[in-house]
């Protein structure tokens, strides 16, 4: 008989083997520093499925569900990933709240794993999301990295409405915000007070990006929540907040490092918007944002 190299021994693929940014000439897929825009119609999964499952990959999902966004958003938030997230690989679910007792009774399929944390609860939304960055980067810390190959944080207020697949994995991966990613970067809501850490110039920027969902290799995501929380308290010594909070800080880190892979509107689009002929495929759809029934203070 003849001997067999190791099973679990697989190459993994090259960008070329599963992605064709010629499959969408209508819309941007390769960054000018080489990264693809993963678009509908540019990857070809089962490839890429096939490599992750044989590695036999963990991907984490952190999601923070605090106050009236627990009532009203995870039930639905939770429930939809479970279906089309990561189907066929190991999931870990991080669910970040403030009383536990309101967690919704959810069904999980064998390779899906919840915890559940409770953390402190921020008088302000703003001082929440903030937040967020610091807890994210204390789990990283503490067990996240010893648990999961790869780990996404996303917003809770959003709903799973198609696969969102193994093409999304990289080693830091960033959401192109829905409203925006047509538009000319002068035009982008970046912080332009030169006083704030997050502060991005008049003619420079290359997308913006979205912190409703970010992602990598779980020590990439710890070095983006480290830098971007670093960013919060420089503001805060310096009596300054950047206009979008933590999304003003995100957009600033990816200026400085680059993201290896972005995703299209496609992966987090709303709805308002309208259609359009770009989006084929919506992996995720903003929920109505009902800041009056949610947000406690303006
Ligand atoms: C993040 O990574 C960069 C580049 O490797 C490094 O210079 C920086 O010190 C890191 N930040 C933190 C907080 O570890």
């Amino acid at each position: 008989f003849a001997l067999r190299s190791q099973d679990d021994q697989v190459e993994e693929p090259q960008l070329s083997d599963w992605f064709n940014p010629k499959k969408r000439p209508d819309v941007l897929t390769v960054t000018d520093w080489l990264a693809p825009v993963v678009w509908e119609g540019t990857y070809h999964r089962k490839i890429l499925e096939d490599y992750y499952t044989k590695q036999k990959i963990t991907v984490g999902l952190t999601v923070f569900a605090v106050g009236r966004y627990l009532d009203r958003y995870l039930e639905e938030f939770m429930t939809s990933a479970e279906k089309y997230f990561m189907v066929g690989q190991r999931v870990i679910f991080y669910i970040m709240v403030d009383d536990s007792s309101k967690i919704p009774w959810i069904q999980l399929g064998s390779l899906r794993t919840l915890k559940v944390f409770e953390i402190n609860r921020e008088k302000r939304w703003q001082d929440i999301s903030m937040m967020r960055m610091k807890i994210i980067g204390e789990h990283i810390i503490h067990h996240i990295q010893y648990e999961v190959d790869f780990l996404f944080c996303m917003d809770v207020d959003q709903i799973f409405k198609d696969d969102f697949g193994v093409e999304t994995l990289g080693e830091s991966v960033a959401q192109l915000q829905a409203w925006w990613y047509k538009a000319d970067p002068t035009e982008f809501t970046y912080e332009r007070r030169p006083e704030s850490a997050a502060y991005i110039p008049f003619g420079q920027g290359d997308f913006y990006y979205h912190a409703a969902i970010f992602g990598g290799t779980p020590l990439r995501v710890l070095n983006l929540t480290q830098e971007c929380f670093k960013g919060i308290l420089q503001d805060k010594e310096n009596d300054i907040e950047a206009e979008w909070h933590d999304e003003s800080h995100l957009n600033k880190y990816f200026l400085l490092n680059k993201p290896t892979k972005i995703l299209s509107p496609e992966y987090c689009w709303d709805y308002h918007i309208g259609s359009s002929s770009d989006i084929r495929l919506v992996k995720i759809a903003w929920q109505s944002k009902e800041y009056n029934v949610v947000r406690s203070n303006p």
